[in-house]
């Protein structure tokens, strides 16, 4: 099969590495891809060309695929989702994998979500939609301002506004709503209750009527340690959590995926691709905070580590709808991945510096770099973004995967490069 994968971040790294593994896979392009990718080869010796098409140029990306007569095209960032891509290649008869813009509205629409999960019983916080700045200051009074203010839609990871007092509260909704900080993604609000407690990721994989559970994962969202500093895209992973045992895992799965189905089918949603639910494990149960239609990055790094299966088979199952013939098979052992950032991130950074140490970090055992922002330079490879690596590493436990991981980072260099020495630590 022919396979043309959207995107140009390490999650994407993550997804042609394991997808070149297949058997199944004859050829495959990435668009645009990065400095990592266009290293990456498949089984068969074939190198994977990166094509310079951006992730949002649907008109491009429609004509490369009928060009090139791919099989299955794989999307990686909510964006193209949000913009109907899937519905436009369906239209031309193409098959992609991923959910259509109506199901991509569990991403690129907060108010959507929050009215789904009332609807049909989905564990999440109290909260209130609005377009009012005077109705939604009400609500958040009644919070006592402990709440999370955040714009409806897609908003670059930077809508959502977390406050513990009245003036706070006041000033997110005033910076969404009036201000209109994020535009017209900010011209109606979802406030939610302030949830303490521990945040984990989960996935899982839907072919529109089965959803498969994956383990859980954790983010380290903010830029430093300790959790301190501004939110990032995600600045480190790993790979099972202790937090949920297997039947905790399932009983969760269960409270929010038996809905969250039902609810698709009463709805006349057929979501083919990721639901990915970011949780809050608090006194009082597990609570969505929200949903994404996607993988997650850096989620995706540790996952497809641990993956057993050939993911082209099950990619597939999710576009055909037959996932249910198909059991997902985890590595037991743990997977580790630190985010290398350029300094600055996430306000602005410098792009062009060279990056050292590559080889030798690779060829530790059991570790890979999956490339996120970066370039090449001539025979260099240079930063090109912010999150600019993100050092893989697995181990039979998470002590020794984290061990394995810094072991890799140590080996690297760039100037300004930024990262979190505590990735995994609330774990052990
Ligand atoms: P979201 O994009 O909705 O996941 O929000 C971004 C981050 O804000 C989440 O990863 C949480 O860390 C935090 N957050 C969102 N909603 C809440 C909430 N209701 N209570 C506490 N923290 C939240
Ligand atoms: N890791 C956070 C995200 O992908 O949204």
């Amino acid at each position: 099969m022919k396979i043309l994968v959207i995107g140009s971040g390490g999650r994407e790294h993550a997804l042609v590495w394991k997808l070149a593994q297949s058997r199944h896979v004859t050829q495959m392009w990435c668009t645009p891809g990065n400095a990592g990718i266009s290293e990456e080869r498949l089984a068969s010796g074939e190198p994977i060309s990166c094509v310079n098409i951006g992730a949002e140029d649907l008109p491009r990306l429609l004509a490369f695929a009928q060009e090139k007569k791919a099989d299955l095209t794989v999307v990686g960032p909510d964006n193209p989702l949000a913009l109907g891509i899937v519905d436009l290649f369906q239209q031309h008869g193409l098959r992609i994998w991923g959910p259509n813009r109506k199901a991509a509205q569990f991403e690129s629409s907060k108010v959507f979500s929050q009215n789904f999960m009332e609807k049909y019983g989905i564990p999440t916080a109290r909260a209130g939609t609005f377009s009012d700045a005077a109705k939604a200051r009400a609500f958040a009074a009644s919070l006592n301002g402990y709440c999370a203010v955040k714009a409806d839609g897609l908003a670059l990871g930077k809508g959502v506004l977390l406050s513990r007092s009245q003036s706070e509260a006041d000033r997110a909704i005033d910076e969404i709503l009036v201000s209109k900080a994020f535009g017209s993604a900010g011209a109606n609000i979802v406030i939610q209750e302030l949830l303490e407690g521990t945040e984990i990721s989960l996935h899982a994989l839907c072919d529109g009527k089965t959803a498969k559970l994956f383990p859980t994962a954790q983010d380290h969202k903010r830029a430093l340690e300790g959790d301190q500093g501004l939110n990032t895209g995600g600045m480190g992973t790993y790979s099972p959590t202790p937090f949920l045992n297997e039947s905790q895992l399932a009983a969760v799965g269960r409270a929010i995926l038996d809905p969250w189905l039902a609810g698709c089918a009463a709805e006349g949603i057929d979501f083919h691709g990721i639901i990915y639910p970011g949780i809050m494990l608090t006194p009082a149960g597990p609570k969505v905070l929200e949903f994404n239609a996607r993988f997650g990055d850096p989620e995706t790094q540790v996952y497809l580590t641990r993956l057993e299966n050939d993911l082209l088979e099950l990619l597939d199952a999710s576009v055909s709808g037959t996932l249910h013939k198909f059991e997902m098979k985890w590595n037991p052992m743990s997977s580790v991945c630190v985010v290398m950032a350029s300094g600055g991130y996430p306000g602005s950074y410098a792009k062009g510096t060279a990056i050292s140490g590559l080889e030798a970090a690779n060829g530790l055992p059991h570790t890979k770099v999956f490339h996120a922002g970066t370039a090449r330079s001539g025979k260099q490879i240079v930063t090109n973004g912010g999150r600019v690596l993100g050092v893989t590493a697995m181990g039979t436990d998470l002590k020794s995967a984290q061990a394995a991981a810094y072991a890799a980072v140590e080996q690297i260099h760039f100037e300004g490069a930024q990262f979190r020495r505590d990735i995994a630590r609330k774990a052990l």
